[in-house]
């Protein structure tokens, strides 16, 4: 059957009322989804603002749950990276590139983010708050004062759509390729994540706090791990930490 979609008006942040939940103990369902009209907090990674006004865009997050330790949710902010691609692509003909780790870009600028929180570890399993801003139709005044970087959203790309049938097509494509990233793992997204990298090919910045290393992006191995090619050696790299920039 199809899992819940519950819709809520103004809240802190999606992402942050799941995580409450299960801080609770709430029982959730693998695949159900919280959307908000507007966040007054929306985050980004290391604490960043994601710009969230009101009844403009999509703001989702979705539970799951890994059978196996955090160990195995190593690539999953690639996959749903894919399957947001993937959903552009089959529903409004678009042509989504992905940037290592977090982002959807469209004509060169950021479309969506995904943002991953884990909620606890037992058992050797692992529970996921899995959240997604997708622009659809962003307030351009507003977006000018509050986002630091190039930006577009769908209505400019595809024209105007209906959020609803977004909504339900963000939860099904996420769930389909969350079972395949469980059955198959990393590696049966390797190829699907590398032909749509932003970056494959070209010259690169890896900035992680104060460091820095430039070289050549060749996509991503199959674990996920981001492969740049420094003073002729191939380097791995992987973590949080790490933000990609082009060079
Ligand atoms: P990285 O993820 O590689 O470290 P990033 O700059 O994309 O780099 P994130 O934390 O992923 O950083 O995303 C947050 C950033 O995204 C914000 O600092 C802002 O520049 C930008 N941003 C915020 N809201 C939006 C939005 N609605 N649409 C597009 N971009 C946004
Ligand atoms: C990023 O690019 O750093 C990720 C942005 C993720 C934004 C989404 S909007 C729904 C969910 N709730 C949040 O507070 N953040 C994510």
């Amino acid at each position: 059957g199809s899992a819940q979609i519950e819709v809520e008006s103004i809240v802190d942040s999606t992402n942050s009322q799941l995580m409450q939940r299960l801080q609770r103990g709430d029982k959730l369902l693998k695949g159900q989804c919280l959307v908000a009209e507007a966040q007054t907090t929306g985050r980004g990674r290391h604490g960043r603002v994601w710009h969230s006004p009101f009844a403009a865009n999509l703001y989702c997050s979705m539970y799951w749950q890994l059978e196996q330790g955090i160990q195995a949710a190593m690539g999953l902010s690639l996959v749903i990276g894919v399957a947001v691609a993937e959903l552009l692509e089959q529903q409004y003909q678009l042509k989504p590139a992905l940037k290592w780790p977090n982002d959807i870009y469209g004509d060169g600028k950021k479309l969506a983010g995904v943002l991953i929180e884990l909620s606890g570890q037992s058992d050797g399993q692992c529970q996921l708050v899995i959240g997604m801003g997708i622009n659809v139709q962003m307030p351009a005044q507003s977006a000018l004062q509050h986002i630091g970087q190039p930006w577009i959203d769908l209505t400019t790309l595809a024209g105007a759509l209906d959020r609803n049938q977004l909504i339900a097509h963000l939860q099904q494509c996420c769930i389909k390729q969350l079972q395949r990233f469980e059955q198959h793992g990393f590696q049966a997204f390797q190829s699907e994540f590398n032909r749509r990298d932003l970056f494959q090919g070209q010259p690169v910045r890896l900035v992680q706090g104060t460091q820095q290393i430039s070289g050549t992006c060749h996509g991503v191995d199959a674990q996920g791990n981001l492969i740049v090619e420094h003073q002729g050696k191939k380097q791995l790299y992987h973590g949080g930490e790490l933000s990609l920039r082009a060079d």
